[in-house]
């Protein structure tokens, strides 16, 4: 078993390289879920978050998620808000479905226009 040193430390590097935050254009790195989870990710935004904000996000019972909508507000908050709900709204935490980083993905792609995707 003295070979399996080397092995799990090339596994371990190579797997800290694949989870390494990317560096997105603004500077801040953020970490990238993988394609598949992407797609899931894309889908809980049109329908779940939808079901509220509205198929095209653009407002329902919650308010718009358009680009225009949200590009004057912090990006801090809005992770905060899909991550921890706002309490005393129907806003509700999402935590337990999606991680810190999967929320600052699903923050960017909404400032990047998903609400024009469907
Ligand atoms: C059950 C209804 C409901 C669902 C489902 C829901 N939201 Fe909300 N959301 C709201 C309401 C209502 C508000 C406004 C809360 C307030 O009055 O401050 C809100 C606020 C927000 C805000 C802050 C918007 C702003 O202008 O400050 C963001 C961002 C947000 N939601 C994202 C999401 C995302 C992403 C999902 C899906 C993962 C989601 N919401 C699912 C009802 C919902």
């Amino acid at each position: 078993m003295a070979s399996a040193a080397p092995v799990a430390a090339a596994v371990l590097a190579a797997t800290l390289a694949l989870a390494a935050p990317r560096a997105t254009g603004e500077g801040r790195a953020i970490a990238m879920p993988d394609a598949p989870r992407q797609r899931e990710l894309v889908a809980l935004l049109h329908q779940d978050c939808g079901s509220c904000h509205g198929l095209r996000l653009t407002g329902g019972l919650g308010p718009p998620l358009t680009s225009d909508a949200l590009r004057a507000k912090s990006e801090e908050s809005l992770v905060a808000t899909i991550l921890s709900g706002r309490p005393g709204t129907a806003m509700p935490p999402w935590r337990r479905f999606v991680s810190e980083p999967e929320a600052r993905w699903l923050v960017a792609r909404m400032l990047a226009g998903a609400s024009r995707e469907r």
